[in-house]
């Protein structure tokens, strides 16, 4: 029995934000069916193409424990199927550009018509308003979302993040969306419109800038590095560095190997709870008296020789010492972990959080499982479909079409 077991997810997304949401709804045990263009499918399938031949890494690692059909939902007989797919299932869940669903002829108040139950969820780039009808990937997400204005240092240029936030983000927005408007549904009966726009999404992760941006208008944010260095602040939130997002100072540190190694670096946050012991471990024990380093207001301005002095010990071990070190104390560290690392992890392969997934036309491949882990609901992941992989199925089993009526949509050329 899995979570979502019995919900039928009819998925029209493409590209990354939308195949997020679905393949986690899959993975929660819903019947995902995406639909796809006969003989072109979702646009990932052939990008960034590792194995000549093959479904891309881009498309395999979103698109997991789903079903495909191929469908033209553009052609007559199409219609039809998709009509009798809309009246059997629970959720629609769609990330087109703005107004695609409309012209397709399926627009809200059409689905509402043919299942009054069901659930619509979109991705959109932006909201209602002047940009509702723009095309959005994510940079352009996390650009207009807040991010990258407040990403970076702040004499170098706006950065983005290679975190999704824009894409992967939103998708975990709308699977949420989904989730609770199918528990609000058992008790209206009636299926409702989602929508997540990216922009919303990206600044809802960046809430503790616009927290900071009210603050500086009581005053310069003194947590910031800036602040120490005695650089003026603008009107706006300003770019942090490595600055910590919270009221606990920390920054990234060099550690043994930085030299030749990019990612010989940890994380080192200075805790005010910890400090004492910060200052054993580093052999500073005079600055735990000392009125100029004893209190947090009072270490504010000297930040940068707190963590020069601290980077001096950080460089005699490696992060992964660092780390050892820390840990007893309870002194908050983290190394920077590159992919390579990551993808070799023991740990996040026994928790399923990194999966080895076999794949017919590429082999095998790692991919990132379910990153939720629910106790009753295991998951267990499957590789993603090739193209119209379970079209006869879908039309057969789960929409009944038999005899002349199966031939008729199969000879039409909607379905491949
Ligand atoms: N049968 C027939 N036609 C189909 C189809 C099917 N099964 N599936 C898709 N199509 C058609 C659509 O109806 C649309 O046709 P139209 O433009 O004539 O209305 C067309 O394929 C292309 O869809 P579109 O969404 O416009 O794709 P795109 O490649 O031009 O744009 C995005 C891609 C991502 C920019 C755009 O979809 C978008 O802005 N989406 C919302 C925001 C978003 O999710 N962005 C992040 C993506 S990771």
């Amino acid at each position: 029995m899995k979570a979502l077991e019995g919900i039928k997810i009819l998925d029209f997304t493409h590209v990354q934000s939308g195949p997020t949401c679905t393949q986690l709804l899959a993975w929660f045990g819903a019947d995902v069916i995406k639909v796809e263009r006969p003989g072109v499918g979702d646009a990932t399938r052939k990008q960034l193409v590792d194995v000549p031949g093959a479904d891309s890494l881009y498309f395999t690692m979103l698109n997991h424990n789903k079903r495909s059909i191929a469908l033209n939902t553009k052609n007559e007989v199409g219609k039809e199927v998709l009509t009798k797919l809309i009246k059997e299932c629970d959720v629609l869940v769609e990330n087109f550009a703005p107004g695609a669903l409309d012209r397709m002829g399926f627009g809200w108040e059409t689905i509402q018509r043919l299942n009054p139950t069901m659930i619509m969820a979109s991705v959109k780039g932006f909201g209602p308003g002047k940009f509702e009808d723009c095309k959005v990937y994510e940079n352009v997400a996390q650009c207009a979302g807040g991010s990258a204005s407040t990403t970076g240092f702040n004499d170098d240029v706006p950065l983005v993040t290679g975190a999704q936030i824009g894409d992967s983000g939103t998708g975990l927005h709308l699977a949420l969306g989904i989730c609770v408007a199918l528990i609000q549904r058992q008790t209206t009966g009636k299926g409702q419109k989602i929508l997540a726009p990216m922009q919303d999404g990206v600044l809802n992760l960046c809430r503790v800038k616009l927290r900071d941006q009210q603050r500086l208008d009581k005053g310069p944010l003194t947590e910031y590095s800036q602040h120490g260095k005695g650089i003026p602040f603008g009107d706006s939130t300003p770019r942090a560095g490595n600055d910590s997002g919270g009221g606990q100072p920390g920054r990234i540190l060099k550690c043994k190997g930085w030299e030749n190694d990019p990612n010989a670096y940890t994380y080192f946050i200075t805790q005010a709870a910890v400090w004492p012991r910060i200052c054993d471990l580093i052999g500073k024990p005079e600055w735990k008296e000392d009125p100029e380093f004893a209190t947090p207001p009072a270490r504010l301005p000297r930040l940068d020789l707190i963590f020069d002095t601290i980077e001096q010990w950080t460089m005699t071990k490696t992060k992964f010492e660092v780390m050892d070190e820390c840990n007893p104390l309870d002194i908050p560290v983290g190394p920077i972990l590159s992919m390579k690392e990551l993808a070799e992890d023991e740990g996040l392969k026994k928790t399923g959080t990194i999966v080895e997934v076999d794949h017919p036309e590429r082999g095998k491949y790692l991919s990132v499982g379910c990153p939720i882990k629910l106790s009753d609901s295991p998951v267990e992941v499957v590789r993603s479909p090739l193209l119209g992989e379970h079209t006869s199925e879908i039309l057969t089993e789960m929409l009944g079409y038999t005899g002349d009526e199966l031939n008729r949509i199969q000879e039409s050329g909607a379905v491949g």
